[in-house]
């Protein structure tokens, strides 16, 4: 039989005589957090994505289980699993995008900002990997809070001398996913015509759905402003309290993780017209930080998009999104400055 790294080898080769023949090339892929709840339905997803060609899965627990499971997938990635921090730079070498959903998920009662002190901790040891040794990688970001690990990344890259802002993308595509399913079931359409703008952050009245924005063109009534905003804005205590103390969402954030990762991916290959809505470093709002619709490129969010024409009840959920979120980014940024 071949090796592991035998295998990795021929889908390298594979890589490049699919350049050579001017085909669509593989990209390397890290997943850390990978036996998790969310990692291992999202590890399943990305082995089915022709875009990739090697697939690492890196846990603290669990990883060579789910990288045996996972690699007997017939679909074209390599996969090959490192488990705990020893592992943890050859998990990262080389890759182009590294997605991280590590770290524990809220039970009933919390706030995703009751989270912070296990995962402040997680993220910074993984972003320090990162810059060490795939600083030119795309992370895509999917710990929670959200809010904060964003501006914690940034700092662990900028000490080390490797930030890029259009590369850290925070992951709110999951409030997308809500708000095109909740917002397509009251317009009884189909979710996939559905395009609604979320912007802001991902956390309570910080994830600020635009529906005055939607595509295709509607109109809603106050009564159905108010019902899909708060849907739309506690989505994820919905499913917290539904799985009573079995965790968070997991299987549509996979789903969401996936199609985000995607369309970087689609944007690394230099792909025209990828616009997603992520949390980035922005100039949009007087904060440093902020979700938008941006345009992803080989370089990551190349084009930033302004807020767009407000209406009167946006208007105000942004002033209460823009305070709350001061305060997270705050948080994040001074757990590493202090
Ligand atoms: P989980 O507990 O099922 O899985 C987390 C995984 O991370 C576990 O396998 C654990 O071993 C691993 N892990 C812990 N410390 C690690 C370390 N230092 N290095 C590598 N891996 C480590 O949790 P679940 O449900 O998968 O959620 C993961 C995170 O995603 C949570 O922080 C959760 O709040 C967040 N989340 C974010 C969403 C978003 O929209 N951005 C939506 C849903 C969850």
């Amino acid at each position: 039989y071949p090796s592991v790294r035998q295998m990795e080898e021929s889908s390298v080769l594979r890589r490049a005589n699919c350049r050579a023949k001017g085909g669509a090339p593989g990209f390397k892929v890290a997943i850390l957090g990978a036996a998790g709840g969310i990692g291992q339905p999202l590890a399943m997803l990305m082995k089915m994505n022709p875009l990739v060609s090697v697939l690492h899965l890196y846990d603290v627990v669990n990883a060579p289980g789910v990288t045996a499971d996972i690699s007997h997938m017939d679909t074209g990635a390599v996969v090959r699993g490192f488990l705990g921090q020893p592992q943890l730079e050859s998990a990262l070498t080389g890759m182009d995008l590294v997605i991280i959903p590590a770290g524990v998920p809220r039970k009933p009662g919390m706030t995703r900002d009751d989270l912070f002190n296990i995962n402040a901790g997680i993220v910074r040891t993984l972003c320090e990997g990162i810059a060490k040794c795939c600083p030119n990688a795309i992370v895509n970001l999917i710990s929670n809070p959200v809010n904060s690990t964003v501006p914690i990344a940034a700092e662990v890259f900028k000490k080390a001398g490797t930030y890029d802002p259009k590369r850290l993308l925070g992951v709110t595509m999951l409030d997308v996913v809500r708000a095109n399913t909740f917002v397509a079931e009251v317009l009884g359409l189909d979710p996939r015509e559905v395009d609604v703008p979320v912007v802001g952050g991902h956390s309570g009245v910080t994830i600020l759905p635009l529906l005055s924005q939607v595509k295709p063109p509607c109109s809603f009534t106050p009564e159905e402003t108010q019902y899909l905003t708060n849907r739309i804005q506690n989505g994820g205590t919905e499913v917290v309290e539904a799985k009573a103390g079995a965790g968070s969402a997991t299987l549509s954030m996979a789903y969401a993780a996936v199609k985000f990762a995607d369309a970087c991916l689609r944007g690394l290959r230099g792909d025209a017209g990828v616009v997603e809505c992520t949390f980035v470093a922005s100039q949009v709002t007087e904060l440093p930080f902020f979700a938008t619709k941006v345009r992803l490129g080989r370089s990551g969010a190349e084009e930033i998009y302004q807020l767009g024409p407000l209406n009167e009840y946006e208007r105000v959920g942004l002033e209460k999104a823009k305070k709350e979120l001061a305060g997270s980014i705050a948080k994040g940024i001074s757990f590493i400055r202090k």
